[in-house]
């Protein structure tokens, strides 16, 4: 290479790779792939090399990590938590092998280990207590998240055994795959963006404030190296073993080894196994096991030189954009998918990957037609990680971010700091209105699921309901002969659904049999923006009432402990819109619970001196749920039959010789439908 195109070329990589540290590091939303990062920087240090002349002193080559964060107070490192140098390839681990024989001068023992893919820590302790937790930062130094892990359930707070007075503790503080799909269902729940992978849900965890928010993210850490003066053993391996005693978590999976076939072999376990595993690893580390040999070894300026990381490749395929389509959400987040020309990638047929938002196209620099690089590593999600811009037409244009809604034409807005561009047409933009349609009747929140499967489509599309007050309005025939087609989608074939009267009955019991749901359900099916699960429980136990709620100021909202200034100001807005609060009076009127349970009324002695068994099982309610009814309403329940008994509830499955003696004794047998119209509901 000229001398002339390496100074462009390294000036070119230095900025790419600044904007990528910066991506992954500060905003946690990288845009290619750890191979494809490193693929640049191996570039850039070959360049570096060649002509360094050119090399910059704050080459991103000769950094470990990225910017800090200044709200945490900045800490810096005893030793500089360094970074692995990485393979992707058999032949360097050789040769890495080779290195260590030629330097050490003998057989060298090895331990391989996972790779966790997470965020680092550097954990100190003292006297056998939690002392400060920090993050790597740039290396040298970090941010004091002291208070964020140790709420970590399995980091130590006190040490049993035979521990070193003070010693500081390395390891990944990463999100296995439960908590990940928990906190990305709640945050769809809320309205909130959905984290892309565990890595960054780990890391934006590690970041916030309030370290209560932090505690309900289910975090882990694993630990993987310790610097002490007074250590009592003197290899790796028994670091691993020891510190697992002292209460730290350490890898499950490790081998010790001088063979070269048996690293190989754990790479391939780990490979073929990493998807049973519960969390994310993009590789596996291998060690030098023996300490005195790694301090003869030493580091270089980014690295140990007694380790490596075999990194595996994310899969990746390689296919055309055909279009950009962009989805609009309950809450009007527009979401821009790419569409797909078919593929093959990791055994599924791949024909969307998500675009996340405006800013990911443009740094993307994404044009229609486009060959693009489709990816799946730990991500649910396929991402486009690059294009291929050599095979690009000259006259293909850049793709360009809609400015107004695809549903319903409004101008869309960007809020500042948000990533998301919105349609604030909040009701009449259609799929907002089915979309929260659907979340009021979810299983979390209202669970009429006799309203699913495209049904809440049909009643919209038909003009039967436009909130979810209308649908306490329904009456039978507003819903018999209702039907739609609905095309075939994501290899599910085209289904007719057609509203029979089973249907129909279906549909008007399961709205009135919603009427039981607790008012902290209620004010979770409302759906709220930053009103999840969690935040309605709170809010209904604080205030009691809905009408409390409506009243509450933001400084009151936000002086509850758990509700920070972003959901003040969102409740606050919901109860001061004169739309929301008549489709809450609404809801009231149609007897919708709207006080906590407990301040709940007696609804009736309707059912005085009546006593009740209910046999069989029910679509709509517990047992449960019916005994709370009829005692609710003055009634008393029974397990068996006798002459005293006036009613036997039978369900689905009421055991038949239950029935023949209710029939012998002359009591009345009741389908719920009966019990529910003793109680006035509307079936
Ligand atoms: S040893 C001196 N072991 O990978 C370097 N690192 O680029 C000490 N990592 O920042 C690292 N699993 O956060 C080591 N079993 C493991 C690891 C591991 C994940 C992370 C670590 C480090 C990065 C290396």
């Amino acid at each position: 290479m000229k001398e002339e195109n390496a100074k462009i070329r390294i000036q070119e990589l230095t900025e790419q790779l600044r904007q990528h540290n910066h991506n992954y590091y500060v905003l946690s939303a990288p845009i290619i792939s750890d191979y494809d990062f490193d693929m640049l920087l191996e570039e850039l240090i070959r360049l570096e090399a060649a002509f360094p002349q050119y090399s910059d002193p704050n080459s991103p080559s000769r950094r470990v990590g990225g910017e800090i964060t200044k709200d945490f107070l900045s800490v810096r490192h005893k030793s500089p938590m360094l970074s692995l140098s990485n393979t992707y390839s058999e032949e360097e681990i050789r040769e890495f092998d080779q290195r260590m024989k030629k330097l050490i001068g003998s057989d060298v023992e090895y331990v391989c280990e996972l790779k966790y893919d997470g965020v680092a820590i550097s954990i100190s302790y003292k006297n056998g207590t939690f002392q400060q937790a920090v993050t790597r930062g740039d290396g040298t130094q970090g941010d004091d998240v002291s208070e964020n892990v140790k709420t970590i359930r399995t980091v130590p707070l006190h040490l049993h055994g035979n521990f070193p007075e003070e010693f500081e503790i390395r390891g990944e503080i990463y999100l296995p795959h439960e908590g990940f799909r928990k906190i990305n269902l709640e945050r769809e729940e809320s309205g909130e963006a959905l984290f892309a992978n565990p890595r960054n849900a780990a890391s934006g965890s590690l970041k916030m404030q309030d370290s209560a928010e932090v505690s309900r993210r289910p975090l882990d850490c694993n630990f993987y190296s310790i610097n002490s003066e007074q250590l009592l053993y003197d290899n790796h391996y028994d670091f691993l073993l020891e510190t697992n005693k002292w209460g730290f978590k350490t890898s499950a999976y490790i081998i010790k080894t001088h063979k070269l076939d048996d690293i190989f072999e754990f790479i391939n376990d780990m490979a073929e196994g990493r998807d049973q595993l519960p969390f994310d690893i993009d590789g596996v580390v291998i060690k030098v096991n023996d300490f005195k040999q790694q301090d003869l070894l030493g580091n270089t300026a980014k690295s140990p030189r007694w380790a490596i990381a075999y990194k595996f490749k994310a899969e990746k395929a390689i296919t055309q954009l055909q279009s950009v389509s962009y989805q609009v959400g309950r809450t009007g987040a527009i979401t821009p998918v790419a569409n797909l020309k078919a593929v093959l990638l990791a055994g599924t047929m791949v024909k969307r990957a998500s675009l996340h938002n405006a800013d990911i196209i443009e740094q993307l620099d994404l044009h229609e037609g486009d060959r693009v690089i489709v990816e799946k590593g730990g991500d649910i999600i396929p991402k486009i990680s690059g294009i291929k811009k050599e095979q690009r037409s000259d006259h293909s244009r850049p793709v360009q971010y809609i400015t107004h809604c695809p549903e319903c034409n409004t101008l869309l807005i960007r809020k500042e700091g948000e990533a998301n561009h919105y349609c604030p047409n909040e009701n009449s933009c259609p799929p907002q209105i089915k979309g929260k349609l659907e979340h009021f009747i979810s299983r979390r929140a209202m669970d009429i699921d006799s309203l699913g499967e495209g049904k809440i489509e049909i009643l919209f599309d038909n003009g039967r309901v436009k909130d979810a007050a209308d649908l306490y309005d329904l009456s039978y025939e507003d819903l018999l002969g209702l039907e739609k087609m609905f095309p075939a989608v994501d290899g599910k074939k085209q289904r007719k659904v057609s509203f029979q009267e089973k249907t129909c009955e279906n549909i008007i019991k399961g709205i009135s049999a919603s009427l039981v749901v607790p008012f902290e359900r209620v004010l979770f099916a409302l759906g709220i923006r930053y009103v999840g699960e969690t935040v309605a429980k709170i809010l209904a136990k604080h205030f009691r009432s809905m009408e409390a709620l409506a009243e509450a100021d933001t400084e009151s909202l936000a002086a509850i402990h758990e509700i920070g200034g972003r959901i003040a100001e969102s409740v606050y807005s919901y109860f001061h819109d004169p739309a929301k609060l008549h489709l809450v009076e609404r809801l009231k009127i149609a007897g919708v619970h709207m006080v906590l349970s407990e301040e709940t009324p007696e609804h009736s002695q309707l059912l005085e001196g009546k006593t009740f068994v209910i046999s069989g099982t029910f679509s709509e309610f517990s047992r449960d749920e019916i005994k709370q009814l009829i005692e609710q309403h003055g009634g008393k329940n029974t397990s068996s039959l006798s002459s005293k008994t006036d009613y036997l509830i039978a369900g689905a499955n009421a055991g038949p010789s239950k029935l023949d003696k209710a029939d012998a004794l002359g009591i009345n047998i009741l389908e719920l439908e009966g019990f529910m119209k003793m109680l006035n509901f509307k079936f």
